[in-house]
């Protein structure tokens, strides 16, 4: 076995040892709040979906999708620079500007890509940013990319100090717009006078808000009733959506550099066209779908009701996402296996994508469970967990 071979087994070895192991679990069904394990053919509650409007698996958003790809074909054969710009991408990001009163928008291929696109086109060795300590690994690992100095705060007061320290004059604060492992909101309002009192432009990774919250839609912003011309905005179609791919807003001129500088747009094959002819339908039931989002806050009002009256600990966790804290690596993915037993599945998260000691089951809830859903899913975490149920109170 040669050194390399050799590495593999002992990583893999001290994986398995330390419960960080991570494994596929292959289900036959489509997205839903009912899936099939194809293990032993059972039916599953699903609780981790981020398909939070129910729009993957919608008849319309199908069919616009089948549509795309008898217009358009199924690959896009290049870069968009480099074998031609389809019709359907340049809809999309009208569609897009449109929707936030934005000057112009860019496609990106996922989140993960936009994130690392928008930070190393703006960053560079001069630049300093100010990155949420819970922010997501696509910032964390752009930020790594960009080679800039990178300061992580977990306070607004600890991100004031760190901007009144800063002497470099290119500054970069970047957030969750609604943090995707304790589903608490950014104090955006705050962060943005921040940024203007300290000449500091934002970003905004608005990932889990985008669709699911707001009058219609519009994530954070909107929910906060805020105008904010100057933020750029990251947004994915793979969460409330339920489609693929994602998108960054902002002034004409930024979206021309990223065109020109952003490595994950311009070296990369592009987004297959018919994927935006499905996004463009999601997009119309999301911009109508206000009842989705009642529903959803509904939901998600039950469920977190139900855990807090049985004193399981959710964090400060303001939406529909959930977690429950277990503690251990170990402890969780055990509780994860207990839940499917019951036919509930929540994936247990662990470090390094949670701090250590933090392990929790990060439970969603959407608009296309029922409160029956919800019930039977209480009924088993409590009882896994060990809660009396009556004492309990599910009602
Ligand atoms: C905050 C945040 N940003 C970006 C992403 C990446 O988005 P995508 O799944 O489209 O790559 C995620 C995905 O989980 C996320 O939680």
């Amino acid at each position: 076995m040669n050194r390399i071979d050799e590495s593999i087994n002992e990583e893999l070895v001290r994986l398995k040892t330390d419960g960080l192991k991570r494994k596929l679990k292959n289900i036959k069904s489509a997205q839903g709040p009912h899936v099939c394990l194809e293990a032993d053919n059972t039916e599953q509650l699903l609780f981790c979906s981020n398909d939070y409007l129910g729009l993957a698996n919608h008849p319309a958003v199908k069919e616009a999708l089948c549509h795309g790809v008898k217009e358009c074909g199924v690959g896009a054969g290049a870069s968009r620079l480099v074998s031609g710009s389809m019709a359907p991408h340049s809809i999309l990001e009208e569609c897009l500007k449109d929707f936030f009163s934005t000057e112009a928008a860019l496609l990106f291929n996922s989140g993960y890509n936009a994130n690392l696109g928008i930070i190393t086109a703006l960053a560079g060795r001069g630049t300093e940013i100010f990155s949420d300590r819970s922010n997501h690994a696509s910032i964390i690992d752009g930020c790594i990319l960009s080679r800039a100095r990178v300061r992580r705060y977990s306070t607004l007061e600890s991100l004031e100090r760190k901007l009144k320290e800063s002497t470099n004059e290119k500054r970069l604060i970047i957030t969750e717009g609604l943090f995707s492992m304790d589903g608490n909101f950014a104090a955006l309002n705050e962060l943005i006078e921040l940024a203007r009192k300290y000449g500091a432009k934002l970003i905004l990774d608005d990932a889990h808000a985008i669709g699911a919250v707001g009058e219609y839609g519009r994530g954070t912003t909107e929910k906060l009733g805020l105008n904010a011309p100057d933020i750029i905005r990251v947004g994915t179609f793979g969460k409330a959506f339920g489609t693929f791919g994602a998108f960054v807003t902002g002034p004409k001129k930024l979206i021309e550099l990223l065109i020109s500088k952003a490595r994950p747009f311009i070296y990369t094959t592009a987004l297959p066209p018919a994927l935006a002819f499905a996004t463009l339908k999601a997009l119309e039931l999301v911009i109508s779908g206000k009842d989705l989002r009642e529903r959803l806050e509904t939901n998600r009002a039950h469920m977190s009701e139900g855990l807090k009256r049985a004193d399981i600990n959710t964090l400060h966790s303001e939406s529909h996402i959930i977690p429950i804290i277990i503690g251990s690596a170990e402890k969780s993915s055990a509780v994860s296996v207990a839940l499917e037993e019951q036919g509930l599945f929540i994936q247990a998260i662990r470090p390094p994508t949670v701090p250590k000691g933090s392990a929790r089951l990060r439970t969603t809830v959407t608009a296309a469970h029922t409160k029956a859903d919800i019930e039977d899913a209480l009924k088993i975490i409590k009882k896994t967990l060990g809660i009396d149920t009556i004492d309990g109170g599910i009602n």
